[in-house]
């Protein structure tokens, strides 16, 4: 049995790609391993937020993991700032940090890039997600594609605590999807599908209406060749949108292709729209579901319970390496 981890931020509503990249991996996980979801609301504060919505957001997340299929019996589900040892040894690990490692991180560079009050948290994310992941002693930690270099920054601090102070964290391995663990903007597809894009027809969010749905994959950007092969490089669009088929219908990308060799675009593009429906159609019944029921702050209650022994095992550990408090 291996201990896996992974967190969402509550920071807006999700998207296709939050789901097909991260979310939906984690159900079959749970069923062999000790599983660790977190709703990690403290990264969220590194860009401003509204109180009430992050409230919100924070609630909904909870409730879309669990309507994703996560089994609060088997997993533990919690929210990162009910759990402070998360913050704690978040500082612990920036200060084995170096400014130069986390101003590299493209992350960092591209919701700072030309920005005025850039906040230090911004800066400091990655030590906290190292924490968040070191905490619970993860052997594998699932996400998307754009999560890789933060994963290596993970990697490289718990190796530099592991040598400078004492030898008490696990190393974590990444685990990334083979086909979606990047899936891109339907307006401009050779960039991520992002919760933040301003162009609201640019990604599909899991709770959108299957009207909505159906609206923006019509309107997606595709090529002028009018044939359905997948070439990221030459058709990004197309290839993005067979990539959202597949995964939907749970074929290969060479099925897919076969099965639209003969239709022109406005064919695909609804059977992806109608795959896309379907797909997410029962994940909303279920959503609304556990929104509405009190379950949902007990499922709560008891993954912070749960968290907080795993974490502050870890935490006392590391303080005593340190050398901070009285080591006891
Ligand atoms: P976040 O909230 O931006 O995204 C949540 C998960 O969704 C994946 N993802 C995507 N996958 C495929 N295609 C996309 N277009 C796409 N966009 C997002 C992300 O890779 C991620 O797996 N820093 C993390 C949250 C975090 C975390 C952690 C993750 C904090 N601590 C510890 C793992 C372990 C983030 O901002 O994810």
């Amino acid at each position: 049995m291996k201990t896996i981890f992974s967190g969402i931020q509550p920071s807006g509503s999700l998207t296709l790609g939050n789901y097909i990249g991260a979310l939906s991996q984690f159900p079959a996980l749970q069923e062999e391993n000790q599983c660790y979801f977190c709703i990690v609301d403290e990264h969220a504060i590194t860009v401003p937020q509204d109180r009430l919505k992050l409230k919100k957001q924070i609630r909904s997340l909870a409730a879309l993991y669990l309507a994703a299929g996560i089994d609060p019996d088997k997993s533990v589900l919690f929210i990162q700032s009910e759990v402070p040892a998360h913050t704690q040894l978040g500082w612990m690990i920036q200060s084995i940090s170096y400014i130069g490692e986390l101003e590299r991180m493209t992350q960092f560079k591209d919701k700072s890039d030309g920005k005025d009050g850039v906040s230090a948290a911004l800066l400091t994310y990655p030590p906290l997600m190292a924490a968040d992941i070191l905490l619970y002693n993860t052997d594998i930690v699932p996400v998307g594609d754009d999560q890789k270099q933060h994963l290596e920054l993970t990697r490289n601090v718990a190796e530099r605590f592991n040598n400078r102070f004492n030898n008490i964290f696990t190393v974590p391995d990444i685990q990334i999807t083979k086909v979606g663990a990047r899936i891109m903007s339907l307006q401009e597809p050779t960039k991520k599908m992002s919760k933040s894009d301003t162009n609201l027809k640019a990604s599909i969010f899991i709770l959108d209406e299957p009207k909505q749905i159906e609206k923006k994959i019509k309107s997606a950007v595709t090529d002028s060749e009018g044939v359905v092969r997948y070439d990221k490089e030459n058709k990004p669009g197309v290839s993005n949108l067979l990539t959202i088929y597949s995964v939907a219908t749970n074929k290969t990308i060479a099925e897919s292709e076969q099965e639209f060799a003969d239709s022109g675009y406005g064919d695909f593009k609804q059977a992806v729209a109608d795959a896309v429906v379907n797909m997410l159609a029962p994940l909303q019944k279920r959503y609304y579901e556990w929104l509405e029921s009190d379950e949902l702050d007990e499922v709560l209650d008891k993954g912070a319970e749960r968290a907080q022994a795993a974490a502050n095992k870890t935490l006392r550990k590391a303080k005593k390496a340190m050398g901070l408090g009285r080591g006891k």
